[in-house]
């Protein structure tokens, strides 16, 4: 199985940290690209992998770790999400959907 995460803030890092301390090889993706990640990943060690939004998207699970709005520039990135397994950390509250989905529209 190959994992990755998309997002680098708060969630992402920490669940990169996660994967890290386990020695799981792991991918990561934020919007700036992965050299901006390579701090992060020196830090973390050999199990964690900068890489773009495209090519993490590649992997069979995905951690999505971004701003809920940013959901459909994610999705773009592949041309079908069949067989792949999606773990949405966003936590769109209900009364916040109306608002977020007006700026996405
Ligand atoms: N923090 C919490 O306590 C918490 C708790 C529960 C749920 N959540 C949810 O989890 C998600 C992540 O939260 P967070 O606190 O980790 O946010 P954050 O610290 O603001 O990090 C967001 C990450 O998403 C990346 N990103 C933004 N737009 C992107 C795009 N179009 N393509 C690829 N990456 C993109 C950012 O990239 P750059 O670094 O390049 O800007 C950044 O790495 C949010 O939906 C939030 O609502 C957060």
């Amino acid at each position: 199985m190959k994992y990755a995460i998309i997002g680098s803030g708060e969630i992402g890092s920490a669940l990169a940290r996660a994967f890290a301390r386990k020695n799981i090889e792991v991918a990561i993706a934020n919007a700036r690209g992965p050299k901006t990640l390579a701090g992060l990943a020196e830090e973390l060690g050999p199990s964690v992998f900068p890489r773009s939004v495209q090519d993490a998207c590649e992997a069979e699970i995905i951690f999505l770790s971004v701003p809920f709005t940013a959901h459909p520039d994610v999705a773009k990135q592949l041309k079908q999400w069949n067989d792949k397994i999606v773990v949405d950390t966003t936590s769109i509250r209900t009364n916040y959907f109306e608002e977020a989905y007006e700026q996405i529209k």
